[in-house]
């Protein structure tokens, strides 16, 4: 297993406040990874780093080999780190494809007169784009929505569709902020089958913020786990549960997971 990225060290401060005091953590390829903790760990912190929205105060972050500390999002997305965010971000009055489409085109290439002579790579691209905004709304099993506007959606597609939208934009690696937050046991279902479908099929590495252990536990091959701004353990799920520390910190205070 090759691994995708690497953050050293990583710290984030806020005019004092140490959001984020130590983050260490090793992605390898192909593998869900689950970071977990309670409310103010400093979990968004460490995607907002990972992602280019944040510039961490300390450390260093590798991604394919190259330190891609202090990139913007957009180069990091255009790297191939996506995101979504812990609160929906969809566009509610354009439809689920048109959303998608979104993630599709943001690799164009050609420039304005393209658009606008209408050229045959134009034409061409735009097919493509389409194709393969479809293609993820089947992916997230959400197709039958692609001309519904992206508010009238059930709120657990809404939250795959925000998925669907980042596929689209040919990711390598995906983080994902609290995704099943709100959902139902059986939107949890929905949403579980369909990362570990995405990543069978695409050999995506995704890692995710969760607080329902029912999702963590069944899809995550490892886990972090972070208080007060710092990695307090990491391993295998079996690992996770059974380790004093987590529970004391963590999972003892869980009594309603
Ligand atoms: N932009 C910001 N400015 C100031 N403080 C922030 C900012 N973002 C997060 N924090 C603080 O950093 C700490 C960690 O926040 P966060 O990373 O959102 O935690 P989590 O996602 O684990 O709940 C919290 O105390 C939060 O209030
Ligand atoms: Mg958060």
């Amino acid at each position: 297993m090759s691994v995708l990225l690497e953050a050293r060290n990583c710290g984030k401060s806020f005019k004092g406040l140490q959001a984020v005091k130590d983050f260490s953590a090793r992605i390898e390829e192909g593998k869900i990874y689950g970071l977990i903790g309670t409310n103010g760990a400093g979990k968004t912190t460490v995607i907002n780093m990972l992602s280019g929205v944040l510039t961490p105060t300390s450390g260093t972050i590798l991604y394919e080999g190259r330190d891609i500390t202090g990139w913007k999002p957009d180069r990091v997305a255009k790297a191939g780190i996506l995101r979504t965010y812990q609160n929906l971000r969809l566009f509610g009055k354009m439809t689920a494809a048109e959303n998608t489409l979104i993630g599709a085109q943001m690799h164009r290439q050609y420039g304005f007169l393209d658009g606008l002579l209408h050229t045959k790579r134009f034409a061409e691209n735009e097919k493509r784009y389409h194709e393969k905004a479809m293609k993820m709304l089947e992916e997230m099993e959400i197709s039958a929505y692609a001309d519904s506007r992206a508010d009238s959606l059930p709120y657990g597609s809404q939250r795959r569709l925000e998925i669907a939208r980042i596929l689209a934009a040919d990711p390598k690696l995906i983080l994902l902020d609290e995704p099943a937050a709100g959902m139902n046991p059986q939107e949890s279902a929905d949403l579980v089958r369909a990362i570990r479908h995405a990543r069978e099929e695409f050999n995506l590495t995704v890692l995710l913020i969760e607080h329902d252990m029912k999702v963590i536990m069944n899809l995550c091959e490892y886990i972090y786990v972070m208080a007060s701004g710092e990695v307090i353990a990491s391993g295998t799920p079996e690992e996770i549960r059974s380790d004093p520390k987590v529970i004391a910190a963590y999972l003892g205070r869980q009594t309603n997971a």
